[in-house]
């Protein structure tokens, strides 16, 4: 059976967006993909706690897109880390509700792929920088994917930026119809 994937999607200002309206627009009309809007949804940063858990417990897969900032999340996926993933929900208990779910991050960095190297002015590769992602994930009893990572965003020409939204696509495609263990 095709998982099903909701995409919380953060970004503060997605009218000068390049990258991430892209993306977004290459996988917000598949089958079996819930496209969920933060900022769009949430304009006043009141997040629907109940809403967003019942999201969580209808899907097999969470996206956390969004572009890297300060090394992290715009801060309303943060916030909704913060009050969405409760004690006894998500974590605490025997019997939680995300245990055996996946998560894939999927951001668009300005520095370069090089530049998230030990030596390098970044000085963390980006697998690093995403440990309290992963960690939170590990800790809720979800599995955390080789993150989706667009570097140079920038920078990139329209050319390389519908092909990134075509790998995009691809990914959550696979993701989706990737065949369940018997
Ligand atoms: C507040 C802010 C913080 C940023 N922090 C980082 C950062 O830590 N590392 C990085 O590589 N790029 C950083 N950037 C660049 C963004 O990641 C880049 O502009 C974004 O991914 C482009 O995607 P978009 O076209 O969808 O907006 C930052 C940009 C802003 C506005």
């Amino acid at each position: 059976m095709p998982r099903r994937i909701l995409i919380l999607f953060a970004h503060p200002a997605l009218e000068k967006s390049r990258v991430n309206r892209q993306l977004l627009a290459a996988v917000k009309n598949l089958e079996g993909v819930m496209v969920h809007d933060l900022y769009e949804d949430y304009p006043d940063g009141f997040i629907d706690v109940r809403r967003e858990q019942k999201a969580l417990t209808e899907h097999d897969i969470v996206v956390w897109q969004h572009p890297f900032f300060w090394y992290s999340s715009p801060s309303l996926l943060k916030e909704w880390q913060d009050l969405v993933l409760t004690y006894g929900f998500a974590f605490g208990t025997e019997d939680t509700a995300l245990k055996g779910k996946k998560v894939l991050t999927a951001i668009a960095t300005g520095g370069s792929e090089v530049s998230y190297h030990p030596e390098c002015f970044n000085r963390f590769t980006i697998r690093q920088l995403l440990a309290p992602f992963e960690q939170t994930a590990t800790l809720c009893g979800m599995e955390y994917l080789e993150p989706f990572v667009i570097h140079d965003a920038l920078d990139l020409t329209a050319d390389q930026i519908t092909q990134a939204a075509e790998r995009y696509r691809q990914t959550i495609l696979a993701l989706r119809d990737e065949a369940t263990e018997p």
